[in-house]
């Protein structure tokens, strides 16, 4: 029944997805993070469960609940270079990588072993961050038949900063998001899909469980075309 309805067509794929914020550690009791809740990565893994792929959800610091799933296996990563081993580690056993998670993209250049404490009369704090990995342009970078699909947040030049990431990043397709708005933790969210060599495709504005689904069917054309 549940072929009939075309639902199954992605049994016996295998895909990752990634969710929510990673955090950095400054002293054993303190970390940078950011306010990223997981809800499109966690719509996203549960829309290609149900269409019966098996799923690595590979998620930082979330705030959305992720639903019991059998075809959903949960992996838990703090710190953005922990998320870049975890996906790494699946990476040649899968179809297809989405990266809607928002890893920091700097850590402390030396974390503290010990709490900072406040010195006397101590009114500011310098502290020096260097660059995280790129998880996205990683796995873009080593691909081989995995379909490697990325986000865009953006405040400002939306498409123009998006194609630069599909560029750079050597994914096949960029989801572009004006995160001006206050779309962290939000239900609703105007998207577009960017392709390499393909017009920009703006999608109606929609929940993101909506977003979810068009995406998935998206990628299922792709990755069951040639088999
Ligand atoms: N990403 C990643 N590894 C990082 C940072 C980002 O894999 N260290 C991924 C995100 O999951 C997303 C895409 O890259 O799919 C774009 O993330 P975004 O934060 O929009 O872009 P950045 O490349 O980090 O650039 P900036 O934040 O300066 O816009
Ligand atoms: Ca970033």
């Amino acid at each position: 029944l549940e072929q009939l309805e075309g639902k199954q067509t992605l049994s016996g794929k295998r895909v990752i997805v990634t969710a929510g914020g990673t955090r950095e550690a400054v002293d054993p009791v303190r970390y940078l993070g950011n306010s990223s809740s997981g809800k499109m990565g966690i719509a996203i893994a549960t829309a290609f469960a149900k269409a019966g792929a098996n799923v690595d959800l590979v998620v930082g610091n979330i705030t959305t609940a992720v639903p019991e799933n059998k075809l959903i296996n949960l992996h838990h990563v703090i710190s953005t270079e922990d998320m870049l081993k975890q996906v790494d580690q699946l990476f040649d056993g899968s179809d297809c990588l989405v990266m809607a998670a928002a890893p920091a993209d700097f850590k402390l250049q030396s974390s503290f072993d010990q709490k900072i404490k406040k010195q006397p009369n101590q009114t500011t704090l310098t502290l020096t961050f260097t660059e995280t990995p790129d998880i996205l342009q990683t796995m873009g970078l080593k691909k081989q038949h995995q379909l490697v699909v990325g986000f865009a947040a953006e405040t400002e030049n939306l498409l123009e900063n998006a194609a630069s990431k599909l560029e750079r990043k050597h994914a096949d397709i960029i989801i572009a998001n004006d995160v001006s708005k206050g779309v962290f933790g939000s239900d609703n969210n105007q998207v577009y899909l960017l392709q390499k060599g393909q017009e920009v495709e703006p999608w109606p504005k929609m929940s993101k469980e909506a977003i979810a689904e068009k995406l998935v069917k998206k990628i299922s054309q792709k990755i069951t075309k040639n088999n």
